[in-house]
């Protein structure tokens, strides 16, 4: 009987850890006697046909390394497949035909809700997957952290250090935007941890004269300069999100709107800084590596015990596996009466909505 053989894919935006999951997944899978195989750029790779075998020896050294060893793209859902005419096709059964093809007995798709809704429905089709979730983010439900968050906020709280002694020096408000999508963990947490004055989050809408009103208060205690975390999915009251590009709903330059609002209101200057990409690239901190391993263990685990339909999650200090369905099921937003937000507020930093 010829050995079974695992499918491996990586898809959506790049995240610290990736690599780490796919070694731990390999060398796990290959203890339990599977073969593996790596699906290049997500579920593309099953269209193109570009799949190579991993083996202890591909894998050797990529623990530490940032990106994806398999590549990875936010296009390519083969059920909404660029036609090429600026619409759309269903390829569903041609990734379906080709994972018979390679004889994928069982398939570990590490993603963020865009790669777990296919999945999800890949699963619904009878094709047996399991699911890792990866997002800087942190915003899927159904795990209490994604791997890659925490590099994020640590390259995030580096910023706010390091912004620190130069607004300080030149008695400046600094604006640093983070990313996040529409949830404001990276900005919160980042925020706490480099002591920001102010933290700008979607779920806590912000009036800029109360971002105004609490850099003046400041100044009145004595202070010369501020920091402001403004996560990219922030919105005034009543207002809107931000987008560099509406269409593809790409967020972002809330930082320089925010210092628009503010800047008749105070009299400081005002630098903003955009911090990008560079919260996704890179090393991963050893939090991330470890969950990451963590995981990578457990989805092999899942295959080989043919337990198809669940994501692999973090519950406190247990790795568990739940449904695919809750994780996609919602957004997973910091909860504006919670302990965090709560915790910010009580070493006297502001959400400018003048609570
Ligand atoms: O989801 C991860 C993320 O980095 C978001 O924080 C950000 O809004 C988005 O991806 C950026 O996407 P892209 O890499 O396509 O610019």
């Amino acid at each position: 009987m010829s050995r079974k053989r695992i499918g491996i894919l990586t898809g959506g935006g790049d995240c610290p850890g990736l690599n780490a999951v796919i070694r731990a997944a390999v060398r796990t899978a290959r203890e339990n006697n599977f073969d593996v195989l790596g699906i290049q750029l997500g579920f593309e790779g099953l269209l193109t046909n570009a799949v190579v075998p991993l083996t202890t020896e591909s894998i050797r050294g990529i623990l530490p390394k940032g990106g994806t060893l398999l590549r990875t793209t936010n296009r390519g859902n083969p059920f909404e497949y660029p036609d090429g005419a600026g619409g759309c096709v269903d390829r569903s059964a041609e990734v379906i035909r080709a994972l018979a093809e390679l004889r994928i007995d069982g398939l570990i798709a590490i993603g963020g809700d865009g790669t777990l809704r296919i999945a999800q429905n890949l699963c619904d089709m009878g094709i047996p997957i399991v699911a890792v979730p990866k997002t800087i983010d942190n915003d899927l439900a159904a795990t209490d952290y994604t791997f890659g968050f925490h590099t994020a906020v640590a390259v995030a709280t580096e910023a706010v250090d390091r912004l620190h002694s130069t607004a300080e020096s030149h008695n400046r408000v600094m604006i640093l935007e983070v990313m996040g999508r529409n949830c404001g963990w990276i900005a919160l947490f980042s925020g706490i941890a480099g002591g920001a004055d102010i933290i700008l989050i979607p779920e806590i809408p912000y009036s800029p004269d109360h971002v105004a009103r609490s850099i003046r208060e400041r100044q009145r205690e004595g202070s010369r300069f501020d920091i402001i975390v403004v996560a990219e999915g922030a919105k005034r009251i009543g207002g809107e999100e931000k987008y560099l590009d509406k269409a593809t709903r790409r967020l972002g330059g809330v930082a320089y709107e925010v210092a628009a609002e503010i800047a008749q209101q105070i009299d400081l200057e005002i630098r903003v800084t955009v911090l990008g990409h560079i919260q996704r690239g890179g090393s991963p901190i050893s939090f991330d590596r470890i969950l990451a391993t963590r995981f990578g263990k457990a989805a092999a685990d899942l295959i080989a015990a043919g337990d198809f339909g669940k994501m692999v999650s973090l519950r406190g200090d247990e790795v568990c596996a739940v449904p695919i369905r809750d994780a996609v099921a919602n957004p997973k937003y910091v909860d504006p009466e919670g302990q965090m937000v709560a915790t910010a507020r009580s070493v006297g930093i502001s959400f400018g909505d003048g609570r």
